[in-house]
């Protein structure tokens, strides 16, 4: 069955202020699984009927718990929310991200007063021979070997890296606005539950090459979830234990 999942944010230890819904997807079953969730009125809309089944079910999902976070902060959106870019236009007011995988959905809601930029990821584990190939495309032997330092195992490293940096990408991208590849960003420390990224290259004016950014992570059943959640200069002020987070010139 499809089913919420509970305590992501809490798991993830994030500010109370943020709302972070997910669904498990189970990968036997079609996606009239998750449409028994959606409102009918969702389901007539065109963007939604021209989808690939698979597309579909992670689409509606991933709007599934954009709406959940949504109400849970007590906010209302039409559905499908508006596309630009391939970013969801969030209510005004709100920053919100989603991430979609073949077993789980996540969406992340926050007050545009508290936080400049969030961004989610969820990634399903890398297989091992997969994870050799590619870990030249996402990241440095030396990232690597500060993330197998707290994880050694390098399918598991080399997802969490992956994740980071997608979670990083689309917090940034309604600053900076272009692509920017995995080396754009590296990892400078690991903790148990969260990373440093620094940028190796200006993003943009606001987002410059130096810049420092936590990444929070935590791992589900086959899946890394991670969190980028910026506050805004005045939060960061009064959260010193944040200190790694280095704010751009805005
Ligand atoms: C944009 C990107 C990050 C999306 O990641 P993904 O693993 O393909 O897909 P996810 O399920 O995690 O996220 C998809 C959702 O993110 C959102 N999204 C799409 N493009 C986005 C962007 N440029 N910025 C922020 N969010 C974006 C959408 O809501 C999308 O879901 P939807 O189409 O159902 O609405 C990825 O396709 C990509 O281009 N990555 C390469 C760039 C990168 O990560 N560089 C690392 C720099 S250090």
């Amino acid at each position: 069955m499809t089913a919420w999942i509970l305590g992501l944010a809490d798991l993830l230890e994030l500010s109370p202020d943020i709302r972070l819904s997910g669904l498990a997807l189970p990968t036997s079953r079609t996606s009239m699984d998750v449409l028994v969730h959606a409102p009918t009125s969702w389901l007539g809309q065109s963007m939604v009927t021209g989808m690939s089944h698979k597309r579909r079910t992670e689409f509606l999902a991933g709007r599934l718990c954009a709406f959940h976070s949504l109400s849970e902060m007590g906010v209302d959106a039409e559905f499908p929310l508006p596309v630009q870019d391939r970013l969801p236009i969030w209510p005004p007011g709100i920053l919100g991200s989603i991430s979609h995988c073949a077993s789980v959905a996540v969406a992340m809601a926050a007050p545009a007063t508290r936080f400049h930029a969030v961004g989610i990821d969820v990634e399903m584990l890398i297989d091992a021979e997969i994870a050799q190939d590619i870990r030249h495309s996402v990241g440095r032997d030396r990232e690597l070997e500060c993330l197998e330092r707290n994880i050694p195992c390098r399918a598991r490293s080399l997802t969490l890296l992956f994740s980071a940096k997608e979670a990083l990408y689309k917090a940034l991208y309604p600053f900076s606005r272009q692509y920017k590849d995995f080396h754009a960003a590296e990892i400078v420390s690991c903790q148990a539950n969260a990373l440093v990224l620094r940028l190796t290259e200006d993003w943009c004016g606001s987002w410059r090459g130096g810049a420092c950014v936590e990444v929070r992570y935590a791992w589900m059943d086959r899946e890394v979830l991670t969190a980028v959640c910026i506050p805004r200069v005045s939060s960061i002020h009064s959260r010193i234990t944040l200190a790694a987070i280095t704010q751009p010139e805005v």
